[in-house]
């Protein structure tokens, strides 16, 4: 049995790419029923497409306010049957209502450890503060920019020298390497949502999971 899961992407993709990849493989707990964006123009649908998965745009732009919008995403979402949601660089906030309808459902993976460098350019936060590590962060979605408990995170060295781009490229390894971690033990079961916390259910996969 695997769980059927949506991606919810806005632009190009490589993290939707890696998970696409490891639901490819025989066994993987996942299967990728549905690429949906927010952006008719985000490159991610194209190598969806060529991946052979459904894909469809949910502009926001069409809608005329986010109660809308949100109602055109919940349709296409139920369209693909999704039980499991994952935010792949998918850059609208989603309301409570949304969020809490899919607590425990509903992930997203961010640049940066949080709660550490929320927001908007967290590796460009990340050199300004001056940290010696930073990395990715794969959480639970609760209502709330960039909040939610981890399921995974991974540690990537700052580099003396390091600009915002290059930051950026080595977190963006690990991320490709922690989203299918997080999203195999999340859809076989081994960690849920509970009273706001990532609870595992072998207490020793929450180490064990770092790629
Ligand atoms: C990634 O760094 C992700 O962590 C953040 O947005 C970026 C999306 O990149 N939320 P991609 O579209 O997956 O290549």
């Amino acid at each position: 049995m695997t769980v059927k899961t949506a991606i919810l992407i806005s632009g190009r993709g490589s993290n939707m790419t890696a998970l696409l990849d490891a639901a490819a493989q025989p066994g993987f707990p996942a299967e990728i029923v549905a690429v949906i964006s927010n952006r008719p123009d985000a490159k991610g649908l194209e190598k969806a497409a060529e991946a052979g998965i459904p894909t469809a745009v949910v502009d926001h732009k069409a809608y005329p306010d986010k109660v809308h919008f949100e109602l055109a995403l919940e349709d296409a979402l139920a369209a693909s049957g999704a039980e499991l949601v994952c935010l792949a660089g998918f850059m609208r906030l989603l309301s409570a209502e949304f969020v809490n309808r899919r607590l425990g459902r509903i992930v997203n993976i961010h640049p940066s450890l949080l709660p550490s460098f929320k927001g908007l350019e967290p590796q460009k936060q990340a050199l300004d503060a001056g940290v010696r590590v930073s990395g990715c962060t794969v959480h639970f979605v609760t209502p709330g920019m960039d909040e939610g408990p981890s399921l995974l995170q991974a540690v990537v060295p700052v580099q003396p020298g390091d600009d915002a781009a290059a930051l950026s490229a080595r977190i963006l390894a690990a991320e490709h390497k922690a989203y299918p971690a997080a999203l195999r033990i999340l859809a076989d079961g081994g960690v849920r949502f509970e009273d706001g916390r990532a609870v595992f259910a072998d207490p020793g996969a929450e180490t064990a999971l770092f790629p």
